[in-house]
């Protein structure tokens, strides 16, 4: 099993190379992302596996197709990235359900507490002997409101953080889970009555811009918005005008709409083109990670040794893989749940 990686930096190869040439598997690693430029790299291997920020659009599956792929194996739990529908019945898609659901969550909870305890600003005060307290005056978690969008493996996680802290946990999810005990509300009354909004949905067609001026109009004012799910699912610039009408208290964002060309890779030597991000970044309330919410040495393990058993299983005569994103029944989420055997 030939596999190529794309958009592989140095601490993923780290954790995959001591799987390669084991089992018959040959991993080739490429830094750059996959796309339609790039697709032709592929040529020769059986699998791919790629990242979030890899195209794979229609015309890129076509073509890994017609260079003889058969498996794209995703390092992520997230696959907005991927055309799923174009590729049933020609490339099979596995992804990583699951590999440390706790790093994701801890980071939200890192991003919410550096925010409303100003930790980013004192920081770089007492580096330069600042030691002034001036505008740095936080407020307690205990006793605020949380809502929380998607209630799966880490939006639970963040929700039972958040309890610890003493907060109260609203919650909203499109499948309500009937065992988890949360206190299930309308994503309206969500809006209206949290103090800090956690989105841990995935990016759909739905769920798109899910956070746009009109849901952001029916928030409190102060409203702290924390974002480590995908980018998407905030309308950017309406976050902006919601900064600066200082309605939004403030924000935390792991994930970025456009983050494709300019997350993961240093930058400080350039001139950012992205006016909008620029514009938050320089924000005293905004603060931003580069999609570094995953980053632990237990979620880089993880992902490799599934990314391995997914192809490992991929590999076995009867193909069925129980990481596959399926799209026969033309649900993935429920498909995934109820079938015992391979996509087609
Ligand atoms: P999960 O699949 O366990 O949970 C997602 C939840 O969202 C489910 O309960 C589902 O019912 C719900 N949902 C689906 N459609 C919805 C809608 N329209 N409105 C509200 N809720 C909806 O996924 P998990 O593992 O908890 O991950 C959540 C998201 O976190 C992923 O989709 C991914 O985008 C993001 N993520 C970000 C990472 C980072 O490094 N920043 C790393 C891993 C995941």
């Amino acid at each position: 099993m030939k596999v190529t990686f794309f958009d592989s930096k140095p601490y993923d190869i780290a954790s995959f190379e001591k799987y390669n040439s084991i089992d018959g598997m040959e991993f080739r690693f490429y830094e750059t992302k996959l796309n339609e430029d790039t697709v032709n790299l592929a040529a020769g291997s059986d699998a791919v596996c790629v990242f979030v920020n890899d195209t794979v659009n229609a015309a890129v599956i076509d073509a890994l197709y017609a260079n003889g792929v058969k498996l794209i194996a995703l390092r992520s739990a997230g696959y907005n990235n991927v055309d799923i529908k174009h590729a049933f019945g020609k490339i099979h898609v596995v992804h990583v359900p699951a590999y440390s659901p706790y790093s994701v969550a801890e980071h939200a909870m890192a991003l919410l507490l550096t925010s409303v305890r100003r930790i980013h600003k004192a920081y770089n005060r007492t580096r330069e002997f600042n030691f002034s307290l001036n505008g740095l005056i936080g407020f307690d978690l205990h006793g605020k409101t949380v809502g929380v969008i998607g209630t799966g493996k880490i939006g639970r996680i963040f929700a039972g953080i958040c309890g610890g802290f003493g907060m109260k946990v609203l919650a909203y999810d499109k499948f309500p889970s009937d065992n988890s005990g949360m206190e299930y509300v309308p994503l309206e009354t969500l809006f209206e009555k949290s103090d800090v909004i956690s989105l841990h949905c995935p990016l759909t067609d739905e769920t798109r811009h899910m956070i746009d001026s009109k849901a952001i109009d029916s928030m409190k004012k102060g409203v702290v918005i924390v974002n480590t799910s995908r980018g998407g699912l905030i309308d950017a610039e309406a976050l902006l005008e919601g900064i600066k009408q200082r309605k939004i208290g403030a924000a935390c964002l792991d994930v970025y709409e456009e983050e494709a060309d300019i997350f993961f890779e240093d930058r400080s030597g350039h001139i950012l083109g992205d006016d909008i991000l620029a514009r938050l970044i320089s924000m005293p309330n905004v603060i931003v990670t580069s999609h570094q919410a995953y980053l632990t040495a237990e979620a880089l393990d993880s992902i490799a040794q599934t990314t391995v058993e997914n192809i490992r299983s991929f590999v076995r005569s009867d193909g069925y893989c129980e990481n596959e994103l399926c799209y026969r029944c033309g649900n993935i989420e429920h498909c995934k749940k109820e079938r015992m055997q391979k996509c087609f």
